[in-house]
């Protein structure tokens, strides 16, 4: 063999080898499959007001409404699906609203009023021990 293809089986056999590692790292950090519980913060934090927005969750932009005590929380992902603002939930009239060019949305994630035209992704949401989790519905 000459010292050429020496060098090429060698290099190979390096590349070879670190392939799995490589792939392994790769998939740690990919996020888990979309129709997985995701915890989106804690039960104190959506205890404060009655509603936590988490922004940045694994599960992407959450908006959760309700207490630890209910039976049924109401979570949405709050990005308005008109120009992408944020909505606030409106308590006294049970909607989501836009500040940005008044896009209404009941606590279904269902257009009330435009110029939206689509709903709000909603999440089934519920309190897994001291963590609120939502799950793509
Ligand atoms: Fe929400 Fe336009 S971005 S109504």
């Amino acid at each position: 063999m000459k010292r050429r293809d020496f060098i090429n089986w060698v290099g190979l056999g390096l590349i070879a080898s670190s392939l799995p590692v490589a792939i392994a790292a790769c998939s740690s950090q990919t996020t888990p499959p979309s129709g997985d519980w995701q915890a989106v913060g804690t039960a104190a934090e959506l205890d404060k007001t009655g509603q936590l927005l988490a922004k940045n969750s694994p599960a992407g932009p959450v908006l959760v409404i309700g207490t630890s005590k209910a039976e049924n929380l109401t979570a949405v992902d709050p990005t308005c699906t008109h120009a992408g603002c944020t909505v606030a939930w409106k308590a006294e009239a049970k909607k989501f609203a836009c500040p940005c060019h008044g896009s209404e949305f009941g606590v279904d994630g269902k257009v009330q009023k435009g110029p939206a035209t689509n709903p709000l992704k909603t999440y089934a949401a519920k309190i897994e021990g001291n963590s609120v989790v939502v799950k793509p519905t």
